[in-house]
């Protein structure tokens, strides 16, 4: 099994790309899971409502826990002993150090004790796609806001700079620019997708 991952502030085009790869994947005759974060599983999804509530009144800290909470459960059910040929999951624990370390300044100490505590699997490959904050809303206008995306300019500034250093840092990691048009990012989004077949 290979699992990829795909990340971005809000309004990227993840979804758009991940559908895109996905029908491509399938195309080419191999099995496929599609996953989300936080989420997949029956337990998650509630967490999932809670965590993007605009009623959920919560430190960050809680935030952190509850992400952590949801992905625990969605490796056992999904990421344990799975038989696919691929997993594509939107988004997974690189969202924890970008959003919760670098947006809400947790400390990213604890952020990996928990990643390396849950045994989250290593992504054989994350695709973060890169997109001017403002550009990203604009993008977004029909959307109702949740809880997260009501954090403001400077936290998702925040959020893209903590991206862009895990592109630096992490060897799974590659970015793609999203200004570009949905075919030229899903023809990059291909050609990395590629190297795992
Ligand atoms: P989305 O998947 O529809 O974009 O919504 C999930 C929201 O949760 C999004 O604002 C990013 C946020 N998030 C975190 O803050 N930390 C995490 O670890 C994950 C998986 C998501």
């Amino acid at each position: 099994m290979k699992l990829i991952t795909f990340e971005g502030i809000e309004g990227v085009g993840k979804s758009t790309q991940i559908n895109l790869v996905l029908d491509w994947l399938k195309t080419k005759g191999f099995s496929t899971k599609l996953l989300r974060e936080p989420g997949s599983t029956i337990f998650g999804e509630k967490i999932r409502e809670l965590l993007l509530s605009k009623d959920s009144n919560i430190s960050a800290h809680t935030e952190l826990l509850l992400m952590f909470a949801a992905r625990s459960e969605m490796i056992k059910e999904h990421l344990m002993d799975s038989r696919e040929d691929f997993i594509l999951c939107d988004r997974y624990f690189h969202a924890s150090i970008a959003y919760q370390g670098y947006g809400r300044k947790l400390s990213l100490d604890l952020i990996n004790l928990l990643i390396n505590s849950v045994n989250c699997p290593i992504p054989d490959l994350t695709i973060i796609y890169d997109l001017d904050v403002k550009a990203g809303f604009k993008r977004k206008t029909n959307d109702v806001i949740d809880r997260i995306e009501s954090s403001g300019i400077n936290f998702f500034e925040d959020v893209r700079k903590g991206y862009q250093q895990l592109a630096k840092e992490r060897s799974e990691v590659e970015i793609v620019d999203a200004s570009e048009s949905i075919e030229c990012i899903s023809q990059q989004t291909k050609l990395l997708v590629e190297r795992l077949i």
